[in-house]
């Protein structure tokens, strides 16, 4: 018996042992990102259905579980409880016979207005695109309409709506991407649709009824390509609100394919009216799309991208996965020359995975400059300096394969920059090896920059998040050096070197 009992024990051992072998190197393949989210295995694109509720920030997002380009389109799940590390968890929706399930959002309906909510269980609500391919193969125009989905068990399991669609195509071909927030103000649900080459606002007082309420952005911001993902929530900026409307773009994003414009403005329940007409950007990168915010986080706004970009998304060189979101980010509204814009720095919970860093201060550069004096990197990293004179400078992450990333401020142009033309694997695609810039917003002399570097990935925040750029890259070997380039001489106030721990260790706090 005793030995029977010591067998078992083993054998539980041995799997135990097994299992986490294989979670370890389920995240440790070349070019796994070691601080942001990415699917185990196959094709991810949108962020979708982002919702806290119990103290869970809910992920979902597009997926095809049949391959790593993209396919038939599914919501995957995953859950986390500091927007860092996450549970990986089964796929929550699947095509039906209305179509491929398309991006969109998920509400909490505290209220039980859908109806859906059972023995005082309140129901989680996924509002969400079908997009039946028969009709776009007949060449209908019809073929994309709004459907629901609950789940009464905080996202476990979900059942679509007997009522499918709920709200029907009109004649649109792209009509798609619902994101749906509660109006307090005029107690109703307001769904921000992507409807071609504007936003339509709908609402609802039970989320199955719909009706239209206007358009917005026909002859406003960037029109070089379709609109998708749109989001519309208030943010406040020193006791006024304000509404911010996101609107993705692809193509016609300022470094080419896929990006995110916004505008600020005010919203009375009807009509979304800017208050400046200006395109904004909330990334200049090259690889932060279809990026919308949690709901249900009170005034706090959380923003989460999918890092990558349709130019050649379905091409980029990672093994059994394709596809990432960006560091999740919170957003907030800063007034730069009487111009109301939106910031965006990483969530501070971030800090969970810092390990010890190294600062140096009154560092005076000459030339160019081994930063970290020969100590050997890891990454992911993040890289903080500030100084006093914003002047032209180059950072280089790089082996000593002779991969090299550089991230900038050229002075002559007021712009950021990131150039990935050296940074490794860039021949998969030709739209891939460029130099990527942003414009400096800003207006101080002072320098604040925030560089987070995982494995392939540059994520630049500047000025307190007014400018922010994410791009990719695939290195051959780790990038382990960072070098500072001043042609003029620089001196910086202070320089940090943190790195950080993988989210995927098991350990979460
Ligand atoms: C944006 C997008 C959405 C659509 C989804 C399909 O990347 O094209 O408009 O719902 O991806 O996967």
């Amino acid at each position: 018996m005793k030995k029977k009992i010591i067998g078992l024990l083993l054998l539980c051992m041995i799997i135990d042992h097994e299992v986490k072998g294989q979670t370890e190197r389920l995240n440790t393949e070349k070019y796994r990102p070691q601080i942001h989210f990415s699917p185990e295995a196959h094709w991810m694109n949108d962020p979708n259905g982002m919702v806290y509720y119990n103290g869970k920030y809910h992920l979902f997002y597009q997926y095809f579980p049949g391959g790593n380009e993209w396919g038939p389109m599914h919501w995957a799940h995953a859950t986390s409880i500091d927007l860092v590390h996450w549970e990986r968890l089964p796929v929550a929706l699947y095509p039906d016979n209305l179509g491929y399930i398309f991006s969109g959002s998920a509400v909490v309906d505290y209220h039980n207005t859908s109806g859906f909510g059972k023995d005082g269980k309140i129901p989680l609500v996924a509002i969400f695109t079908h997009h039946n391919v028969d009709g776009e193969q007949e060449k209908r125009k019809d073929f994309q309409n709004q459907s629901l989905a609950y789940s009464l068990d905080e996202g476990k399991s979900w059942t679509k709506y007997e009522g499918n669609p709920v709200l029907h195509n009109p004649g649109i071909t792209d009509f798609r991407d619902p994101k749906v927030m509660w109006y307090e103000a005029g107690k109703k649900w307001i769904m921000t649709l992507a409807t071609k080459d504007r936003v339509t606002f709908y609402s609802s007082t039970d989320l199955k009824n719909w009706s239209k309420e206007s358009e917005f952005g026909e002859h406003t911001g960037a029109h070089g390509g379709v609109w998708e993902c749109p989001d519309l929530f208030p943010l406040k900026l020193n006791g006024k609100t304000y509404w911010v409307l996101i609107v993705n773009i692809n193509p016609g994003a300022p470094n080419g394919g896929s990006g995110g414009q916004y505008f600020i403005g005010d919203f009375n329940g009807k009509d979304f009216t800017p208050v400046n007409t200006q395109t904004r950007w909330i990334d200049y990168g090259a690889d932060d799309y279809a990026g919308i915010t949690w709901s249900n986080t009170g005034e706090r706004k959380v923003f989460i991208g999918w890092m990558n970009n349709w130019l050649y998304a379905n091409k980029v060189p990672t093994s059994t996965w394709r596809g990432a979101t960006t560091l999740p980010r919170e957003l907030k509204l800063q007034k730069v020359n009487n111009e109301i814009l939106l910031a965006s720095m990483p969530v501070k919970e971030l800090e969970k995975i810092a390990l010890k860093p190294v600062v140096k201060t009154n560092v005076a550069i000459k030339g160019d400059n081994d930063l970290m004096n020969g100590i050997k990197l890891h990454s992911p990293f993040k890289l903080e300096i500030k100084s006093d004179e914003l002047k032209s400078f180059t950072i280089s992450v790089e082996n000593d394969h002779g991969d090299k990333l550089l991230v900038g401020y050229d002075e002559k142009k007021n712009s950021y920059f990131i150039d990935r033309s050296k940074s490794g694997m860039v021949s998969f695609d030709e739209n891939f090896s460029k130099i990527h810039y942003a414009p400096r917003i800003a207006r101080g002399k002072k320098m604040d920059i925030s560089l987070f570097i995982d494995v392939a990935s540059a994520e630049l925040f500047t000025d307190e998040g007014l400018t922010v750029m994410t791009d990719v890259f695939f290195p051959y070997k780790p990038m382990d050096i960072i070098r500072f380039k001043a042609k003029n001489g620089s001196l910086l106030k202070e320089v940090k070197y943190t790195p950080l721990k993988s989210i995927w260790t098991g350990d979460k706090l």
